[in-house]
């Protein structure tokens, strides 16, 4: 079994004395974890959290979005190769939120993993279905689509990306899948992966929506759950080392 990820997603929280304070309560507690640990705060902070963690590599930087282009006249973007020389080792791509608030389409997202991997940076690739999605029984084929396009663009290097299955309904609700509804999308994506690309096979697929302390426990013991993409719980240090605790 693959060593598990829990990864926190800051989202557009944060301020330099919050995070000074986030990141010592996380420093202060997390020893020596069995599980790789990345926090991914907005891009003006990377800086901040990287001076912040210092020479401890326990904690690994992560972005929350990469460019679609390599470089040039794209006002407001960053590119991987940016983030790459940074030290960013993570970056999430096609989260919800952009796929809904800056309409990201299942290709653009293809395109960005193709862009972090290009960059060495490894690609946290976000699926997952809306409530209406679920309510019409779409909830594979939804992902299926989603993930066959970043299957189709990155042929051949899929070992080197992480996946996040993330259901919409569940993300900032309080409403967690249950560990029996996010293994059986999961266990349909490993599936997925595995019949295009034996070597991806092992990739792995964190769940995201609603983790916590009080559910992470029976969600990462699922068989393929393989770590967690935590919002809300990450920022508060306690409650991210509890999961990082479950996930060791
Ligand atoms: P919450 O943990 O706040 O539900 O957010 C999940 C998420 O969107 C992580 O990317």
């Amino acid at each position: 079994m693959s060593r598990k990820l829990v990864a926190g997603n800051w989202k557009m929280n944060g301020g330099a004395a919050a995070n000074a304070a986030l990141v010592n309560g996380l420093l202060a507690g997390i020893g020596q974890p069995r599980c790789d640990v990345v926090v991914c705060p907005p891009a003006v902070y990377l800086h901040q959290v990287r001076g912040l963690c210092g020479e401890n590599a326990v904690l690994q930087l992560g972005a929350q979005d990469v460019s679609v282009a390599e470089g040039g006249a794209h006002t407001g973007d960053v590119a991987a190769s940016m983030l790459a020389e940074f030290g960013v080792r993570y970056c999430i791509v096609g989260h919800s939120e952009r796929r809904r608030y800056q309409h990201e389409s299942d290709l653009t997202v293809a395109h960005k993993a193709e862009r972090a991997l290009a960059a060495g940076i490894t690609p946290i690739v976000c699926v997952g279905e809306t409530l209406e999605e679920r309510q019409h029984g779409l909830t594979e084929f939804t992902v299926r689509r989603q993930l066959d396009a970043v299957i189709q663009i990155n042929h051949g290097r899929l070992a080197g990306m992480v996946v996040a299955y993330e259901p919409v309904w569940a993300i900032g609700t309080g409403e967690s899948a249950t560990p029996e509804q996010a293994q059986q999308v999961h266990a349909a994506l490993r599936a997925r992966l595995k019949a295009v690309d034996t070597d991806a096979a092992g990739v792995r697929i964190l769940y995201g929506g609603s983790m916590n302390a009080d559910n992470a426990a029976a969600l990462l013991a699922q068989a393929d759950i393989d770590g967690g993409l935590i919002g809300g719980a990450a920022l508060k240090a306690a409650e991210f080392l509890q999961i990082v605790a479950a996930a060791g």
